[in-house]
Formats: structure tokens, sequence, C-alpha cells
């Protein structure tokens, strides 16, 4: 297969010296020594802490990164210069710069420090970079960019937190709480004005009746007991001078609604408060603070339940128009008392806030054989459904969610577990009225309407997609539809499980932080989108989170043993998140601080199956889920494939121990890199001597079992090819994959490494159960828990476990990325700084494409297979460069744009190297386009 993937001109026949001749002009043109032309440089998307123009950050030192675009080929950043001000007209005029870096000589243009003096709370900054390439030339100053402190320390917070004095049932689901309060502003100009909420629940602020941002279930989750975010708004547009009013709705969100199974509520807490300050800036410089305090009134409203699983019910008639409007007549309403919970844990957010990112149009309305209305959105989505409607007064309309019918095409709910996914409106009966919930989500594909007045119209339903604000930064695009159904269905598991946190699931009563499944998703979650901040967060609530002991809980936000020491803790495969999540962010996005920051969590956990294993060391001991899921059957003479909990303690004890030493060393930390590389040592033979016998057989002989200890390097060099074929045997004997989901991440990658690239295209491609493309040709649009949740027959898996929108399988979308379309990174070089491009056609592919927004700008691979003859298209950003790696090719028969090598700008022509069956070509950045007409 490789044979087939030349580069190359067939016909090229300039004499040797002269070809060597141009390799060196092209090498120093390359390098920039010579030749100058026209050119454009330009830096462009600034970010600080990934973001653009934050507001309300609380680091002190926040980074700052920045793209560089250049009509130029080979185009590298030589120096940087940075200036920063308060005041924007003092930035662009570069007077009473809070900071000025000076030129400096640096190749770095990502997540480059602040070195100013650290700004107040409240302070903002404006800050802008220039750049000079590799040819000496500069470019302009980018467009000002800023960022602003929130609130920097506890005292800032003058505001008392406030609950509502309303009489609830803590036993179950109490109607939403209205708070408000009416003030006045004085006249003469507000210059700026700032709003800082947080909640216990989940809260929605108006200003003058209109809702304040839109940012969805604030203040988010996070590990409640040890942070809890505030946002920050910038409310100046919202507010008049003279009478002005500010109301807040609360819900109980992940604090005290329903939450993990057991019919478990008031998990963080059983009552809601509210923590709010609006802090208005007079042109004067003169300063208004309103906040919570004990003169605020409460009230329930329309809302009478909403809750994550289980829905809302809303009462139109209930609504008091102008509530959050100055004016409104409150005298019924009840008071409120001032309560002392902790300003200490406060926070801002690190992530991206949960927003509406898009709509879906139904697909189709039906009516099922018992009778249902069904409208079918022709998309698994997370979110909720906005509906139109018109009515009698005291019409209910209930719409119920599913992922999926039946096989006599019935409403299916049990899946959901003990979630009802139900949303309830009573119109209040004035002309059309148009609705959303509030603070719940469902996951789901259909909606089963009832009660509905009139004829119901695809027009009268939209379903409203919500998920964290993560930019999307991936593409991946082939030559087979179902690959690409693929993708797509990797990609709605990501959107609908990066809601707040990673989720297991969407939809069932469940949707909690899963260690495991965010492990063996962050590789191909960090290829689809940008989610280095969002991983930042929840590594905090997972280091919050994190017992004594260096156990790391199942799920994070840690609720299944809640501020106990012990217990619901330390799975192989779960608790290394701890570890494998930072460093794939470190990887995927150059960060070293987020090692420095989780460091100590790192090392806890590793110290942890240390301190189990002993002087054995041998982690044998806790409770595991192993290779979850992996496949079953009842026949006797192949009962399934499971894999010895024992080996996946100990392959992950030796995965997570190897990944701490490298980020010793990446932090400077010379001796813990040595004690944990000694360490590793120890384990590694632990697992040969207990495991792997003399003849490379890896106990359970499980196609798990060889690719755990393949990819995590645990077999003796000698050993490694028999073992990888061992795995491959067992795949051909198989034709299909037996892992659960531990295994189904890495046995594509082992495949394709060791020279059984058939076999994981095999993989890849099989439509039978069990495969990754059998849910595809059952309808799937997002990757199911099971390989069979709907089964060959037609009939469900487990009730009690079978979630249609579930990521862990997911995994295989990291080889798509790094295998078939072939972007990969060099880990001495992390986020993109050097970049490997090696496709890998071969699968009966005849094109894939990838691309991927990198730190540093776009990066792209694309093959065409077009009988002998080989395009690859290749993309790589400014101050990036790149290996291309291309299998079985002649260096002299590789032509770029129909040149050949020695004629073209950007190569790196004298550093081409043999590596294997391989030639490797150094570029520089630019847009290329290899071509091969085969041998
Ligand atoms: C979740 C999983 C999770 C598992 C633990 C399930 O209930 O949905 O995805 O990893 O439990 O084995």
């Amino acid at each position: 297969m490789y044979d087939r993937v030349l580069v190359g001109a067939k016909t090229m026949k300039t004499a040797t010296i002269i070809r060597s001749l141009v390799y060196v002009l092209s090498f120093a043109v390359a390098v920039g020594t010579c030749i100058a032309t026209e050119s454009s440089l330009s830096v462009h998307s600034p970010v600080c802490e990934y973001k653009t123009n934050p507001l309300g950050i609380d680091v002190e030192k926040p980074r700052l990164s920045w793209k560089i675009t250049s009509s130029e080929r080979a185009v590298t950043q030589s120096a940087y210069q940075i200036r920063a001000a308060q005041d924007i007209g003092d930035l662009t005029s570069g007077r009473n710069l809070v900071w000025e870096s000076g030129k400096l000589e640096s190749g770095r243009s990502i997540h480059v420090v602040y070195e100013g003096p650290s700004p107040a709370s409240r302070r903002r900054i404006w800050w802008q970079v220039r750049v000079w390439d590799n040819r000496g030339r500069n470019s302009d100053w980018s467009e000002p960019a800023f960022w602003e402190m929130g609130l920097l320390k506890p005292d800032d917070w003058t505001a008392d937190w406030i609950e509502p004095n309303l009489s609830e049932d803590e036993n179950i689901s109490n109607p939403c709480p209205l708070l408000r309060r009416e003030f006045m502003l004085a006249k003469g100009g507000i210059k700026s004005a700032r709003a800082y909420v947080t909640c216990h629940g989940l809260y929605q602020m108006r200003i003058n009746g209109q809702v304040v941002g839109d940012e969805l279930f604030t203040p988010g989750w996070t590990a409640y007991l040890h942070r809890l975010q505030y946002q920050t708004y910038d409310v100046t547009e919202l507010l008049n001078e003279g009478k002005n009013c500010v109301g807040v709705i609360l819900g109980d969100g992940w604090h005290r609604g329903r939450l993990a199974w057991k019919k478990r509520r008031n998990v963080y807490g059983k009552k809601l408060a509210l923590l709010a300050q609006i802090e208005v800036e007079y042109k004067d410089g003169s300063r208004e603070l309103i906040s919570t305090n004990g003169h605020w009134k409460a009230s329930t409203g329309p809302i009478l339940v909403s809750d994550i699983y289980n829905g809302e019910a809303y009462d139109a008639r209930l609504e008091m128009d102008g509530w959050s409007k100055p004016g409104f007549d409150a005298k019924g309403w009840a008071g409120v008392t001032t309560a002392s919970h902790s300003k200490d844990i406060l926070v801002a957010p690190a992530g991206p806030p949960v927003r509406k990112i898009e709509e879906i149009r139904p697909a189709k309305i039906l009516k099922t054989p018992t009778g249902d209305t069904v409208v079918d959105m022709g998309q698994n989505m997370v979110g909720w459904v906005r509906l139109k409607v018109r009515g009698p007064a005291g019409t209910r309309v209930t719409l119920r969610h599913a992922e999926v019918l039946d096989a006599q095409g019935n409403f299916y709910t049990e899946n959901l577990r003990a979630a009802k996914q139900t949303v309830e409106y009573i119109l209040k009966g004035k002309s059309e009225e148009v609705f959303e919930p509030h603070f719940t989500f469902q996951g789901f594909r259909y909606v089963a309407v009832e009660g509905w007045p009139g004829r119901l119209s695809l027009e009268d339903l939209k379903g409203v997609v919500i998920h964290s604000d993560i930019r999307r930064t991936g593409t991946f695009e082939c030559s087979n539809p179902m690959i690409n159904q693929l993708q797509h269905n990797i990609q709605w598991g990501q959107k609908g499980n990066f809601l707040d946190v990673p989720t297991d699931c969407p939809q069932r009563d469940e949707r909690l932080g899963w260690t495991g499944d965010a492990q063996v998703f962050a590789r191909t979650a960090c290829f689809n989108a940008d989610v280095a901040s969002f991983y930042t967060k929840w590594l905090a609530d997972l280091a919050a989170d994190q017992q004594p002991s260096g156990a790391v809980p199942h799920v994070i936000p840690n609720v299944l043993s809640l501020g106990k020491e012990k217990g619901q803790s330390a799975s192989a495969g779960w608790a290394d998140a701890a570890v494998v999540v930072p460093w794939t962010v470190y990887l995927c996005y150059g960060d070293t601080r987020i090692l420095e920051q989780q460091y100590s969590s790192m090392k806890a956990w590793v110290d942890y199956m240390a301190g189990r294993a002993g002087d054995t060391y041998f982690w044998n001991t806790d409770h595991t889920f192993g290779d979850w899921l992996a496949f079953n059957t009842n026949r006797s003479d192949y009962p399934g494939a499971t894999t010895d909990k024992d080996l996946i303690r100990q392959a992950y004890f030796a995965w997570s121990t190897d990944l701490l030493q490298r980020t010793a060393r990446v932090l400077g930390k010379t001796a813990d890199a040595e004690k944990y590389g000694g360490l590793l040592e120890k384990v590694k033979n632990v697992f040969q001597d207990e495991f792997v016998t003399p003849n490379g057989r890896v106990a359970s002989n499980t196609q798990t079992a060889y690719s755990l200890a393949l990819a995590f390097d645990l077999i003796a060099p000698d050993m490694k090819q028999i073992a990888a074929k061992r795995l491959a045997d067992d795949v051909r004997q198989f034709e299909h994959i037996t892992t659960g989901f531990l295994g189904a991440s890495p046995i594509c990658h082992v495949l394709s490494d060791y020279g059984y690239l058939d076999d994981a295209y095999m993989l890849l491609n099989r439509k039978e159960y069990p495969s990754w493309l059998y849910p595809i040709t059952k309808g799937a649009t997002t990757i199911w828990e099971r390989w069979d949740g709907i089964k060959p027959d037609g009939t469900f898996q487990d009730k009690g476990m079978n979630s249609f929108n579930h990521y862990a399988y997911g995994a295989i979308g990291e080889w798509l990325y790094r295998v078939v379309a072939g972007i990969d990174i060099d880990e001495q070089n992390p986020g993109y700084k050097r970049i490997i491009i090696e496709p890998h056609p071969g699968g009966g592919l005849t094109f894939a494409r990838a691309r991927m927004d990198s730190m540093y700008g776009p990066i792209e691979s694309e093959w065409h297979l077009d009988g002998d003859t080989v395009t690859l298209e290749v993309e790589i950003p400014p101050n990036t460069t790149a290996a291309v790696k291309l299998p079985s090719a002649k260096l002299n028969d590789v032509t770029e744009s129909g040149k050949p090598l020695g004629l073209v700008r950007g190569i790196y022509l004298l550093q081409t190297r043999k590596e294997g069956d391989r030639i490797v070509i150094p570029i520089g950045s630019g847009h290329y386009l290899f071509r091969s007409d085969g041998r």
C-alpha cells in the first residue's frame, strides 16, 4: 500500500551537478538569506489566555498569543515587541505605557507571559504586538486588544449573599425564585458599568427587562466546595440615568436539582442563593455600587419546575409583566435573608461559557404506531426546543424528548432511566407565544408533542443546540461518505458532551464528568475544537476534588463521593485523566502552564498508585472499571474479550508515570524526572514479568491487552513486532474490533505504527457489528455508548446503560486526523510549532483532507490518489516548520507545484533524510502541492 504513495516527477533528468547547485540555492532561499521580494507580514487574532478580549479574568500574569500571516513561504518570527497601556489612546500613541517589552529576539508567538505590573481588580489592559520575520521585515502593530481583571480578592465583594424567603419543600423541585431590586443612578453620564454575579444554583440576570449577556448555565459547574465561578458582564448599555431595576431568576441546577442516580438531589445544598454587585462608574470618576443585600425582594414566578434531568414546567399565566423593570408593584413579594456563604472560593471562569450555538429546523413530523405525534429533528442534539404557539389560555403543551424510536417506530424513553426530559408549557392565551426553557437541557432527536392547539407544523418548533462555546478548529473529510458521517457523529458527540464539563452523556440521569471517557477522547477533542481553556477549568476541578490520598474520583466534579476522603475513585484508565489530559493540552497547545498548574495533582495520582503498589511495584488493588463495554458473547468457544484488570492497572500505572516523568523534564524538575523515570522502569519490568511471555504473548491475549502494552511502550524492544503481529492476527481472526473504551482509542494507532495499516483500515471500514460504522447503518447521528446500542435484530441493548450520545468510542477521530490525513505533533516542539505531515493512504480511499486551526494558524493535509498519481496538498502556518514524511518516495521524483524540489522556495532540501521507508522533507510555512505520477 505504501508503494503507491509516491511523490515525485518521473522524468526529471537534470544533471546531478546542476541539481546540487539548485538545491543549495533553494536552501539559501528557504532560510531567507537572499532574494528580497514584495511581501506582506501581519499579526492578527490576538488572544489572552485563549480568549478574545476577555472580561473578568483572574490570571495575574496572563499569556498572550497571536497569529501571523504572510504571502511568503518559510516565514518565521525572529522578534516581537509588545506594548500595553491602561488606555487605548495611550496604547496607540505609545505614551504612558504600563509595559513595553522592547524588541525581543524570539520566535515565541504563543503563550508570551505579560511581564508588566500585575493589574489590580477591575483594571483593563490594552495591548498590541508587532513582529519581525526571518527576513528582517516587520509587521504593523496588531489591532489593539484587551483583557480586564475581575474581582481578585474576597473583600472586593462587598455584596452579601442572599437567599429568598420562600417556603419550599426540599424533597421536590420547587418553583424558580425571582429576585429584584430597584435603584437610582445619578444624572450626568454613566461611563461604564460591570455586573459581577454568582449564585448557588443557576442564574439568569436581567436589567431593566433585558437579559444580561448570552451565557447559559451560569455560574457553571465546578468543584463547588472549593471553587465557585462568578461572571463579569459589561452592562453599561443596559443602565439608565435615574430609575433602574435588576432582576434575577434562580434555578436548581447542579447545586440542588436532581443529580446522579437514586433520585439524589440537594447534592451541594438545599437553598439557592445569589451574590451580585453592579459597579457603575460615572464620567466624573465617581462610582456607585448596587449589591445584593437584605433589601432585595423575592417571589416565585411562572417557572414551576426547572431541573437539568427532568425538564421544565412553565405556566405563562403566572408571568408578571415588568417584574425586572422599575415601577413594578412588588408589594406582595417576600424578603430575603443574608447568608454567610464563602467568598473565598470565588474564581473567574477559565473556560468558555455555554451558549446557544446553532439552531436546527426539524426534518419531519410523524405519527407513531401507538399514536404519538413525534417531531424528528434529523439529528441527535443537545439543548432544547423553542416553540411558537397560539391557543387559548390554560392550554397545556407537553414536549417529551427521546434519542431513538424503537424497532416498531414508537417513541422510546427507557434508556433515559429516571430523567424525565419533559417540558410543559401552559399558554397565557395572548397572540403568538414563544417559549424556551431556562435551566434544563435535553439530549434528543425526537420530540413527542402533546396538547398542541391546532395543527402542528415544522415551523412551530426549532431545535436550539447549546454547548460550551468551544471554537471549532478541525475538519476531516474523505472519499468514503460513511467515514464522513462517522466524523460528523464524533463532532456532534463532542458538542453534546462539552457542556461546561466533559460529560459521559447528555440525556439520562447521569451527565457527569466521567474521567475515563474524557481521558480517551481528549486528543480527538483537541483536533475538533479549541478546548484548551475548557480543560484548564475542568482540570482545576479535578485537582480540587482529588482525594487527600491522591486518588482521583470517577467523576469530576465529584458528586459520587462528595466531601468524602475515600470511595468512588482510583479506577485505572479513569483516574489517569489527571495526567493524560494536561499532557494532551500541553502537546496540542504548547501550554506548559497547564503542566505547572496540574503538576502536584499529576504527581499525587502517580504517588497514589506507587503507594498502593508498595515495594512490589505491582498495582493490583482498587476498584477498576476495566476495558469498559468490551465485546462480549455467549459463545463458549470465544466468551468475549475481557482484559485482566490487573494488566490494565499496571499498564496505566506505567503510562501515567511515563507522562509524569516527561512532564518533570519539560518543567526542568530534574530530580523528579529521574525519580519517576526510575519508577517507570520498575513498573514496566513488573508488567513484563507478570503479563508478557518470553514469546511475546501478552496476558489476556486480547486486542486491548496488546494495544495498551504497545501504545504505552511496555514491551521489550525485541518483542514488540511479535506482540504487534499477535494483535494483527487477532484482528484478522475475528475480523472486527473486540475492545471496550480503553482499547478502542489506541488500537488503530498501534496497528498502523507496526505496519498493519490495512488491518487498521479494515476495522475502520467494517460496517457490521461490532464496528465504528455499524451504528451508521442503523441511522446514528452521534457516537453510541455501546457497539450495539441497537442490535442487528433491531432490539435495544440493556436499557440501564444505553446512551446514543457518548463520545468515548469517538476517540477514533484522532486516528483519522493523525494517521489517515497525517497531521501530527513533534513532541519536542509541541503546540504544532513543528508539524509532522505523514499521510497514510489506504482503505480504498481516493482522498482524505484534514484541516485544523492551531495556535499558529491553519494546518492542512490533503491527499488524492488517481490511479498511480498521488497529490499531497499541505498548508503550514507562519512561524512553524514541518516535516513532510513521504512513504516509499524517491527524493528526485518529487515535484511541488509542477517544479522539481530543487527549484522550490520553502523546502529545506539539504536536510531531507531517510527514516525507515520514508523520506522526510523539512519545509517552512506556506502552501505546497506535491505530486507523483507513480513508479
Ligand atoms: C458512564 C460511563 C463511565 C462508566 C464507568 C457509566 O455509567 O456512562 O461512560 O465511564 O459508567 O464505567
